[in-house]
């Protein structure tokens, strides 16, 4: 499969660490230093996580220089749809993409690196030619804002990739591992309400509606820096990749003390790992193909270029990807 081109859109608003201050008891230096986040940007009255999805997939597909009908296939990871049937379908008719089969695929954080290996399964058989992977949430709706310890870490945004099957046996998805393990689920979720309505004389049923995020932060962080590196050390093992060939390391944006831990293990020199936390915070399923798009547009990644790759989150689920980008044909 060979990535084509990338977009993204954030909401127009963006709260900085200081306006937080005025619903919690936080400081912009608490934040920084313990995050790296300096803003994040939410989804305001008149914007929907609908039309970011759009617009991120619209500037990929600009980018590529498609027409959304030559799409066979749109995968959109998120785990904050807006309609619970899924909102996939409703992006394909938003963009105009008539011919592509639509389906959300939940993953957390870890959302747009499984939805981008399974993308790539439909074009290695030959099945699809042509597929948008979205990777976008909105965590806002679901944050509790009265709670320091989480409501910090999170923003809203939309990104896209488009991918092709190769004629040439090219492929940029050069290796991947994935991982889940739900025994450990519980230490970040979003779980459903536990009340329930009579229904009938001697029945009742559950009613539905989410809980806000529950998170142990300290569980998820020792989780992240001890699975992240083994995942990539098996990932770079096995795709006989040495750490120095690579060109950028891009993980989930989640903390900055994280991305850190990973590039050290690694030798990894600050310059080849991409973060835009300061401005973004953690978007969950978005920040991969957010950071990517800022990459590519502001000439960082250059086509050919290597990447590795890792999203973990919720699940717990995490992955790595090795990638290479290659951009418009
Ligand atoms: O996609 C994955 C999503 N989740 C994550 O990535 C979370 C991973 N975990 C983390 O990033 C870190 O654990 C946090 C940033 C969430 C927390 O950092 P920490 O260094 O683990 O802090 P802590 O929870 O140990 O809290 C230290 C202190 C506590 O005060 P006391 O008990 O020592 O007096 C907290 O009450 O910092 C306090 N605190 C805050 N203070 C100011 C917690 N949140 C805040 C806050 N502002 N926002």
């Amino acid at each position: 499969m060979v990535l084509r081109g990338c977009g993204s859109a954030t909401p127009s608003r963006s709260i900085s660490n200081q306006e937080l201050g005025q619903r919690v008891e936080t400081s912009d230096e608490w934040i920084r230093s313990r995050t790296g986040i300096g803003a994040r940007h939410v989804v305001g009255e008149k914007e929907s996580l609908g039309e970011l999805c759009g617009q991120a997939s619209e500037r990929a597909l600009a980018m590529a220089g498609w027409d959304a009908e030559s799409l066979n296939l749109i995968l959109l990871a998120t785990s904050t749809p807006e309609d619970l049937f899924g909102s996939a379908p409703r992006l394909q008719a938003r963009i105009g993409a008539g011919n592509a089969v639509a389906f959300d695929l939940t993953a957390a954080c870890s959302g747009f690196l499984f939805a981008l290996v399974t993308a790539s399964q439909y074009l290695r058989t030959g099945a699809m030619k042509r597929v948008l992977v979205v990777g976008a949430d909105q965590l806002s709706r679901w944050v509790d804002w009265d709670d320091r310890r989480s409501c910090v870490l999170f923003g809203d945004a939309a990104a896209a990739v488009v991918l092709e099957a190769s004629d040439d046996g090219q492929d940029d998805l050069q290796g991947f591992l994935l991982r889940s393990d739900g025994s450990r689920g519980e230490v970040l979720q979003l779980p459903q309400i536990s009340d329930h309505d009579p229904l009938i004389a001697e029945a009742s049923h559950q009613r539905g509606g989410f809980q806000p995020i529950q998170m142990n932060g300290q569980e998820v962080y020792k989780f992240a820096v001890r699975e992240v590196p083994a995942i990539l050390a098996k990932l770079l093992e096995e795709t006989h990749t040495t750490a120095d060939s690579l060109d950028w390391l891009l993980l989930h944006q989640a903390n900055q003390r994280i991305l850190d831990a990973v590039a050290d293990r690694f030798d990894i020199p600050n310059s080849k790992v991409l973060s835009n936390l300061s401005h973004y915070g953690n978007t969950s399923a978005a920040t991969i193909p957010l950071m990517l798009d800022e990459a590519v547009r502001d000439g960082r990644i250059k086509p050919g270029h290597q990447i590795a790759s890792s999203g973990f989150g919720a699940g717990l689920s995490w992955g790595a990807a090795l990638l290479r980008w290659s951009g418009p044909a």
